[in-house]
């Protein structure tokens, strides 16, 4: 080892590690938080096995049953922690309106004051924020290793639990060290990442199980392609390659790369960085036609099936159907040199919500999850197994007891909720929290597609929105071009859920299912999408088709109607379908839609006035809905294209038609 010492820390430099700027910048990092030791991960199995045994002798992870759920851990956050804080994310670029109305924004100069330089009377957050922990410095790659398309970063952390969630969700070890090298080429570019959970222990003091401060920072500079992320230990607001970096910085690289178009059409549509989940459908030999592979892309807020969509299971009736998983959350999309747009998925693992889950919602996640998984927050079982809700489906009947994720003994008779005079509601207090997660590695997925780790990507054949709507919003609706594609995308509005902190059910508007994910101006994102849609029109290319589904209308007894889960393959199928120009469809007010007929419903008994209420368009709700997107457009003003004011326009004067 060669172990320079930085005002009395030893770096501890492994031999492995040449870049010059990356020993700059974590000396200067370490002599600004003060850990007491830095440990430099390397990514093998040996130090993830070490690490997680750390984490049980502290108390922070419980072993699983290793009967039941091999080399999987337990581990209950804060209750104070336990979502993303969108209230508490910041878009740090120099002028304001560049981070937009959507974004919280800090001057930088004000950011990094708070935050790393502090003032004459008030330290910053990060000044010794370290003091008493170890700062793992985490080496992780978004994409696969080596590719052009991939992206490094450097995430330093206090956290052990962000050490071993990082092994799992990227690629992470050594071998991002060595594409680095030793950055004399001028090559060798990182997004460094700084995390503390803002938890300085004095000398002696103990620690606790879930460290966390109830001030949080997570902070993003754009210009400078930095993350700063303060206070918390969970999910997104730590896991820093997720959506900090997958989502806010790289959309900010993305529109980066992209230049206007010259005259003769010549210019870079730049990329784009989506929350979207990629899947392949392959459609069996039919009638001599030979079988043929399609690939999605699907943009869901948060907690609205993105997982269980990306491992759907065909039901019966759909026999040599096949729908394979690319990712699941985050798609990275950028012209390929066939003119297609071509995805990856920058992740290596899924952070997924786990109540809910179950043999009937995604049996493929469920197989996923039997063996090397860390679970956060779920409840844990008296043979030290995890539960949460919706397994009683797979069971048959709830558990006689557990311990709830916040260690407290329920039972489904202690559990009951009773109203304001003593009365049962007929719901039981959750075991699990609603936002309460697994973590486990792609290559457990059963149903994993052979390119998943293909750095040329998949060619996307159609792009789907989808949001929580109860009422209003129909099926499935196809956009007639790309522009209205994009204006349904933009305009799209859903329920809150409980992945972000906050009060759920709310609707709100969520365009493109990127609320808290774009790094940069709204109305710039979505002129970046139209921008992309010219060039790649210009140079000849088909555009994906573009869809918009909601699966969460309700009847009259405030159910879901559309069955969901699987049974959404007859809606994806009725896509391809168009695609391949099967299906007619049928002008609605705002684009296509199936006929009855047109959807294959073979094995599923669902009547011709239940298709009636999840595709019907009630006119009155759309007069409301059209005030809410011209709502939106008015706070989206400055530099909203005008495209999409037009498309608003002329879809208004087509309801009132
Ligand atoms: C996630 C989220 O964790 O969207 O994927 O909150
Ligand atoms: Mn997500």
């Amino acid at each position: 080892m060669n172990s320079p010492v930085m005002q009395g820390l030893d770096l501890k430099i492994p031999s492995f590690v040449k870049n010059a700027s990356l020993i700059a910048w974590v000396a200067d990092m370490a002599a600004l938080t003060q850990p007491d030791t830095i440990y430099w991960c390397d990514g093998s199995e040996e130090e993830y096995a070490r690490l997680c045994q750390q984490l049980v002798d502290a108390g922070t992870f419980k072993n699983l049953n290793p009967a039941k759920r091999p080399n999987s851990f337990l581990a209950w956050s804060d209750p104070s922690d336990v979502a993303r804080v969108e209230d508490r994310t910041f878009i740090c670029c120099e002028k304001k309106e560049n981070a937009g109305p959507t974004n919280n924004w800090m001057a930088p100069a004000d950011m990094r004051e708070k935050l790393q330089f502090g003032t004459a009377s008030e330290k910053a957050l990060f000044n010794g924020c370290m003091k008493g922990r170890t700062m793992y410095v985490v080496p992780f790659s978004m994409g696969p290793l080596g590719s052009p398309i991939a992206h490094i970063g450097i995430e330093l952390s206090d956290s052990p639990y962000v050490a071993v969630n990082m092994k799992i969700m990227t690629r992470m070890g050594k071998a991002v060290y060595d594409v680095l090298g030793d950055g004399l080429d001028g090559k060798g570019e990182f997004v460094p990442c700084v995390h503390t959970v803002g938890a300085p222990l004095a000398a002696g003091q103990a620690d606790v199980k879930w460290p966390c401060n109830p001030t949080k920072y997570i902070v993003h500079y754009p210009e400078t392609r930095e993350i700063w992320s303060y206070g918390s230990g969970y999910g997104g607001n730590a896991l820093l390659g997720k959506k900090c970096f997958a989502l806010r910085i790289a959309s900010n690289m993305g529109k980066a790369a992209s230049q206007a178009a010259s005259d003769t059409g010549a210019g870079n549509p730049g990329w784009l960085a989506e929350h979207m989940l990629i899947l392949g459908v392959t459609k069996p030999a039919l009638a001599g036609q030979p079988a043929k592979k399609y690939h999605v892309a699907a943009a869901f807020p948060s907690a609205c099936g993105k997982t269980n969509f990306s491992m759907l299971v065909p039901p019966a009736g759909f026999d040599g159907w096949k729908v394979t998983t690319i990712g699941d959350d985050i798609a990275w999309i950028k012209p390929g040199v066939d003119g297609k747009l071509h995805a990856i998925n920058p992740e290596a693992g899924y952070f997924g919500v786990a109540p809910g889950t179950n043999m009937l919602t995604n049996p493929n996640c469920m197989l996923s999850l039997n063996k090397d998984v860390i679970f956060t927050n779920v409840a844990l079982t008296d043979d030290a197994d995890v539960w949460w809700e919706g397994m009683e489906h797979d069971s048959g009947s709830l558990p006689a007891h557990l311990i709830d994720w916040q260690g407290n003994d329920w039972t489904p008779e202690s559990a009951k909720l009773m109203d304001a005079n003593g009365k049962p509601t007929g719901k039981l207090r959750a075991a699990a929290h609603p936002n309460s997660r697994f973590t486990v590695a792609a290559t457990n997925n059963p149903a994993l597609d052979s390119a998943w780790d293909d750095p040329k990507g998949v060619a996307i054949d159609a792009f789907i929105f989808g949001g929580r709507r109860s009422t209003t919003v129909p099926l499935v609706t196809e956009a007639r071009n790309w522009t209205e594609g994009v204006y349904m995308a933009a305009t799209m509005g859903s329920e809150t859920t409980a992945a972000a902190a906050g009060q759920q059910g709310i609707v709100r508007r969520d365009p493109f299912a990127m609320l808290p994910f774009v790094g940069y101006n709204m109305s710039d994102y979505f002129q970046h999408w139209l921008g992309m849609g010219e060039q790649l029109a210009k140079s000849g290319a088909k555009l994906p088709s573009i869809y918009c589904v909601n699966w969460f209308r309700k009847g009259d007894d405030g159910k879901f109607v559309w069955p969901g889960y699987g049974e959404n393959m007859r809606v994806l199928k009725w896509m391809i379908d168009r695609i391949e120009g099967i299906a007619p469809g049928q002008e609605n007010l705002f684009g296509i839609s199936p006929a009855y007929t047109e959807i294959t419903w073979t094995g599923l008994d669902f009547t011709a006035a239940q298709f009636n209420t999840v595709t019907s368009i009630d006119t009155a709700a759309w007069r409301d809905e059209f005030k809410l997107h011209t709502e939106l457009f008015g706070q989206l003003a400055y530099h909203l294209p005008k495209a999409l004011e037009d498309t608003r326009a002329k879809l208004e004067a087509r309801l009132a038609a």
